[in-house]
């Protein structure tokens, strides 16, 4: 059985991973969610009115009176403000396996960041929820994020062809990541 805990807050070094806030809307459409470079390879946005961040957020928000809802806002603490989110987007509570997914403010990339971000929220399903195996995909050409998997101690599994429609309505192929642990029982 998984010990599900919901969205706790989880420091690092340099960022507070925590529940979105109804008064998180401003800052996440400024600086990310409204940002096309940043949602180029996401299944969503760019948001091009705050009230879309808005809903988005009260459905977010809905979703934590529930304990299997992972889905944090990233805050930096140098510049004191939310500047992406890391979130469990599907979870197979019988297999005991999820899929991570993760966006970031444009001003924030190259500096280590979702990588600190990633490592910690894998370690916090592992071995505090009790996921047995975590999965993340990439768009092959969004080799950014590739990185990030592999720096976070991920390993490349394999390429799903064809898996998803890029926004210009081109088919994607997919790089899988995985991370696992043995299981005990
Ligand atoms: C992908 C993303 C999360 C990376 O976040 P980040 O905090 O900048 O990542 P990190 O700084 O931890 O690592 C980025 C790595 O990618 C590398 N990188 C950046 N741009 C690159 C590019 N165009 N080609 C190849 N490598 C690139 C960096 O050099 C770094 O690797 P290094 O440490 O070996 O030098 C961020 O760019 C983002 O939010 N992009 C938009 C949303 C998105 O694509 N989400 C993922 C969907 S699967």
């Amino acid at each position: 059985m998984l010990e599900h805990k919901g969205t706790v807050t989880i420091e690092t070094i340099r960022l507070v991973l925590r529940k979105f806030r109804t008064k998180d809307a401003e800052q996440m459409f400024k600086n990310w969610a409204s940002d096309p470079e940043v949602c180029k390879y996401l299944s969503w946005g760019p948001h091009r009115d705050i009230k879309v961040t808005r809903a988005r957020l009260n459905h977010i928000i809905e979703r934590y009176n529930f304990d299997n809802a992972y889905y944090w806002a990233i805050h930096s603490k140098r510049g004191n403000e939310i500047v992406g989110s890391i979130s469990v987007e599907i979870s197979n509570e019988r297999r005991k396996t999820c899929e991570i997914g993760y966006c970031l403010s444009k001003a924030y990339w190259n500096q280590g960041l979702m990588t600190e971000a990633l490592r910690a929220v894998l370690h916090f399903l592992l071995y505090e929820v009790g996921y047995i195996t975590v999965q993340a995909k990439h768009d092959v050409i969004n080799v950014a994020s590739g990185r990030v998997m592999e720096k976070a101690g991920m390993t490349f599994d394999r390429i799903e062809y064809q898996c998803s429609r890029r926004r210009d309505g081109s088919l994607c192929d997919c790089a899988v990541y995985i991370i696992g642990r043995e299981d005990p029982n």
